[in-house]
């Protein structure tokens, strides 16, 4: 009775919320020599309720062990075969023995063609991107498989500006192939995804920019003087930013999803913000906007979706330490820092006390205000609700 009482309470408060919530969407990289097999990882995915994931290849383990899950999955197309997948004969026997033996049983949603192609040195990859695309879709409508949808994840250096994001504009010598490639979005009904780390601008000047901003801590914020939006975070700003790139070129009506974002645990001393606290924070706070579908000011109305980057921390992967420290999980499952997500007892992936962890954490938030202790009981059972069962109602 309690419990119902409460519950007509939240679905009174939060009833926005509760009614669309979406899954949290993750990257599942693969630069590890320590990494769960995939029916161990889809079985922590399971257990965590993440029916989002995006990898970057077209790993034929992977799309197996997905199988008849409740696991969406957008495949990569690597860099390095654009070029030949330009030409649609090649594209066709692509799609045919990469794509077509898993699907329906494996619900492939999306295809990266390359990734952060915009932005990569070699920049005779960018002159095949279009084409590539192009071959890659049409393969698809030949094999009746034309609902997944074809995009590529850029880079936020694919922006000239993106502060305040109404002045945010495309890299000049780029527009050309991108408004070409818009229209490609535009015409398919796709989204651009964005791969967008607030951290790396904080790193490269934390004097200036405001930890908590950038973090989703709470913070005055920032007005964008030519829209009067007020932005209490620099993602949403970064995505906005490329919502008006997009309208510049024309192409106000097409979608911006963010395909990375992340924050790194663990950094060289002279990577600046790669902490375990300011990791959690960042993606902590991120899953409870996620939580809570919102869209960025621009688009109030809209989820903006979300894949964190990433799953795993990935042992193999060059660069500075931080590369190696993005990983929610540790690659034996256990958790790198307690994010918050919950789980169901009974895997051994159960990281049984996250919930726990953020709620304590929300309730101390709490403390001061004026509603006080009823408005953390409500919270509490806000954050109970939203991570068991919410997600069981989705799956059954
Ligand atoms: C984008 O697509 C919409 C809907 O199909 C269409 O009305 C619009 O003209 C397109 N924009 C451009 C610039 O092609």
């Amino acid at each position: 009775m309690f419990f119902h009482v409460l519950l007509l309470f939240l679905l009174h408060g939060f009833g926005g919320e509760l009614r669309g919530a979406s899954s949290l969407g993750i990257n599942y990289g693969q630069i590890g020599d320590d990494l769960p097999s995939p029916d161990k990882v889809l079985d922590m995915l399971m257990a965590l309720k993440i029916t989002k994931v995006r990898i970057y290849d077209t790993n034929q383990q992977i799309l197996s062990a997905f199988a008849n899950s409740d696991v969406e999955i957008i495949v990569t197309v690597e860099n390095e075969m654009l070029g030949e997948l330009m030409d649609p004969q090649q594209a066709l026997q692509w799609v045919a023995t990469q794509i077509k033996p898993y699907v329906p049983a494996t619900r492939v949603t999306g295809i990266a063609i390359g990734n952060e192609v915009f932005t990569d040195d070699d920049l005779t990859l960018m002159e095949t991107l279009v084409p590539a695309m192009l071959s890659i879709h049409t393969a698809l409508s030949q094999l009746g498989l034309d609902t997944i949808k074809v995009s590529t994840p850029s880079s936020l250096a694919v922006l000239q500006e993106s502060y305040p994001p109404s002045a945010g504009s495309f890299k000049p010598e780029i527009t050309g192939i991108m408004s070409q490639f818009l229209q490609f979005l535009n015409t398919t009904n796709a989204p651009f995804w964005i791969n967008a780390y607030p951290y790396f601008a904080y790193k490269d000047n934390p004097n200036n920019i405001p930890l908590e901003y950038v973090i989703f801590n709470p913070n005055p914020g920032m007005i964008d003087p030519y829209t009067n939006l007020h932005y209490d975070n620099m993602l949403y700003a970064q995505a906005d930013a490329v919502l008006f790139a997009m309208a510049k070129l024309g192409f106000g009506g097409i979608e911006v999803r963010v395909s990375e974002t992340g924050w790194p645990s663990k950094g060289d001393p002279n990577e600046v913000g790669a902490s375990l606290e300011n990791a959690a924070n960042y993606n902590r706070n991120l899953l409870r906007r996620q939580m809570a579908n919102e869209g960025t000011p621009l688009r109030p109305n809209l989820r903006l979706e979300v894949y964190l980057f990433a799953l795993f921390n990935e042992n193999m992967k060059p660069g500075p330490t931080s590369e190696r420290n993005y990983g929610l999980y540790q690659p034996d499952g256990t958790m790198a820092y307690n994010v918050g997500l919950s789980s169901f007892k009974g895997t051994s992936f159960s990281p049984s006390s996250s919930s726990i962890s953020l709620t304590s954490k929300a309730t101390r938030e709490m403390k001061g205000s004026t509603i006080g202790y009823c408005r953390s009981l409500v919270y509490l059972m806000f954050v109970y609700l939203i991570t068991s069962r919410v997600f069981t109602r989705r799956l059954s």
